[in-house]
């Protein structure tokens, strides 16, 4: 802390949120933004503001006149320099840090003045988005957000020691490079000096990281910018940053425990404890038994398998999805829930018509409810179940006294993603989800691959280096959708915070894989050529994982958007309000690309359908 001395006494420079109590008769100077100013006639009060917190300072005519005069002109976001007495308040605020003092001004120069802000920096959030971007520097103010950014620094900064005393060298790959594909479309810019070429931002630094492993660095860790050219969404970004990081002579394990420790170097850093090791829930358990690939475990409501139950009970619908080979699954919901004691049982017609929406919007042709409603079990087609069956399926489900059940039937997979849909909105719509709570966990053994009806072919479900389970080789060619790989991803409260993998390290196995996805040896010599060569040198067995910083952030913050954790984030529509970006460019800039812009109407190819 700078000290400011002047002829007659000393003056601590102070930031407005250091304020306390034991300040009492202490000469302070604050520089600060004017968050607020109250005029009780003759009496001015100013809530100043800096990146520490707020201060009050209390303003009397008859101290000294032009003061008063100089601080009675300014307005909010103004900034100012004062300079006076730390003093008792005489109504305290115990809600404030510095709530038990305030500075009594005796000097006070306006440093900048500030035009009427077109958003508020002070007080609830009521300005619509587009402004708030457009005068992003404006919303930053807001300590809630500041607070964001400076728990991101301090998370960085734990993030570099843990890694560090952990053996990891911190590395730059290129940001100008050639597409590593990661599912994404990439972002692409045009090389002036090859015409008709291009550069793609990296969707990650995967390709570099696994040739840095040839290379002999062993354990690798960047604080990674990438690039993505996919639909947003509130966890996601086009520009996004994680924690990437990849190790020589690794099991899962290693990995594993490794981000085991740096989730428990960080969280704290929230208040949020990690209970180690995480639990471990393999890929096909995870859609059974909550119907997505990245459970929310901060609450119950388990699906069941009702097929050997239901299947051959009076209603049709599910006598018709086990005929066919598919399931009837459900679960239940407590009965006690934010709605009241008995709130499940009484949800309403519009409710359940709500949720078999969302059933459907999945692909399952509906949702049915069982409810335990005086005394009662209550199936919602009336008179198909007996009460034997109702009973057995109430049992399997735990269907409490005044609990409902909802239950879908049809293929597994579609069954599955609808339950798991309805598992969440549920729990929404019933408070199910303790605000305190933090859950977190790892999904392993995904399927190497997926089958994509549309292009008629297999995907990664990863990305395409990741190894195969070594148990399930025999199967890449004859049955590849039963190949586990060796994938993990790490989840928190029901949202991807990263996800790695072993790696393929040797040429063969590689482009047998290529061959998989249908990249023959041709494309695959185009497209990674590079890494093919670097695998014929010895490339130790390696493998590694990538956090998502942002994702990590929000949830820690406590936040429900992404944008609330990037400076400067894009709108839905990949737009930055206030640069502006996208823009046109100058022709002559073009000109030296040698690019020529089609506009969309003359557009044969665009088969873009994000634009709305
Ligand atoms: P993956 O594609 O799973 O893996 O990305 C890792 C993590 O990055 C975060 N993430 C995003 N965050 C914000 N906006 C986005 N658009 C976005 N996309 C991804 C997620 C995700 O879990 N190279 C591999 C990692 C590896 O195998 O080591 C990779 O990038 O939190």
């Amino acid at each position: 802390m700078s000290v400011y001395s002047d002829s007659s006494s000393q003056l601590e420079r102070r930031p407005a949120g250091t304020l306390r109590a034991d300040d009492t008769g202490r000469r302070v100077l604050l520089r600060a933004w004017v968050h607020r100013r109250r005029d009780l006639g003759g009496l001015l009060f100013l809530d100043l503001r800096d990146r520490s917190g707020i201060a009050q300072a209390v303003v009397y005519p008859e101290d000294a006149a032009e003061v008063y005069e100089t601080l009675e002109a300014v307005r909010p976001e103004w900034v100012v320099e004062v300079e006076g007495e730390v003093v008792e308040r005489e109504s305290k605020n115990p809600d404030l840090a510095t709530g038990f003092v305030e500075v009594r001004v005796e000097r006070a120069q306006v440093l900048a003045v500030s035009d009427t802000p077109p958003i508020q920096v002070e007080g609830q959030v009521d300005a619509a988005e587009e402004l708030r971007l457009k005068h992003r520097y404006l919303e930053l103010r807001r300590p809630e957000l500041q607070e964001n950014f400076l728990l991101r620094d301090k998370v960085t900064l734990a993030v570099r020691n843990y890694l560090h005393e952990n053996g990891f060298v911190d590395l730059e790959t290129p940001i100008l490079t050639r597409s590593t594909p990661e599912g994404a479309r990439d972002y692409l810019v045009p090389s002036r000096v090859h015409r008709g070429q291009f550069y793609a931002l990296p969707q990650s630094p995967q390709i570099f990281k696994q040739i840095l492993m040839v290379a002999g660095f062993e354990r690798y860790y960047q604080i990674a910018r990438c690039f993505r050219d996919e639909d947003l969404r509130a966890e996601r970004q086009p520009e996004f940053t994680q924690i990437d990081l990849e190790m020589s002579f690794v099991s899962e394990q290693d990995v594993q425990s490794l981000t085991e420790g740096l989730l428990a170097a960080v969280m704290p850093l929230a208040g949020i404890d990690v209970e180690l090791p995480l639990p471990r829930m393999t890929w096909r358990d995870a859609m059974a038994r909550y119907g997505s690939d990245k459970p929310d475990l901060r609450f119950g409501c388990e699906i069941v398998d009702l097929s050997e139950i239901l299947g051959s009970s009076g209603f049709r619908g599910f006598q018709a999805a086990v005929g066919s080979g598919g399931v009837i699954r459900g679960f239940a919901v407590p009965a006690a829930t934010a709605a009241g004691p008995t709130g499940a049982s009484r949800a309403s017609r519009k409710q359940v018509d709500g949720w078999v929406e969302v059933a459907r919007r999945y692909g399952a042709a509906g949702a049915l409810t069982l409810r335990h409603r005086d005394g009662e079990l209550q199936f919602q087609v009336k008179n198909t179940l007996t009460e034997h069956d109702m009973r057995a399926a109430a049992d399997a489900l735990g269907l409490e006294e005044d609990g409902l059940a909802l239950i879908v039937a049809g293929d597994p997979m579609t069954t599955a993603k609808a339950l798991g849909a309805l598992r969440l909105q549920l729990a929404e719509d019933f408070g199910l989800i303790p605000e305190d709570r933090h859950a977190f966990l790892w999904v392993t053994e995904f399927p190497l691959v997926e089958w994509d009806e549309e292009e008629g072919r297999w995907f990664a479900m990863n990305h395409p280096f990741t190894a195969p389970d070594p148990r399930d080789l025999d199967l890449l060619d004859t049955a590849p959708q039963e190949v586990r790989s060796r994938g993990y991803d790490v989840i928190m409260d029901g949202v991807e915070l990263g996800g790695g993998s072993i790696r393929i390290h040797t040429p063969d196995l590689q482009q047998r894989a290529f061959e998989l996805l249908g990249i023959d040896a041709e494309e695959a010599r185009s497209r990674f050529g590079f890494l093919l060569d670097a695998l014929r040198y010895g490339a130790p067995p390696h493998g590694g994982i990538a956090l998502g910083l942002d994702r990590m952030i929000m949830l820690m913050a406590g936040t429900p958007s992404i944008r609330d954790v990037i400076l400067f984030p894009k709108t839905a529509r990949a737009t930055c309000l206030m640069t502006e970006a996208p823009s046109p460019v100058e022709a002559k800039q073009l000109e030296e690309l040698g690019l020529q812009v089609v506009s969309r109407d003359e557009s044969p190819a665009d088969g873009s359908s994000d634009e709305g």
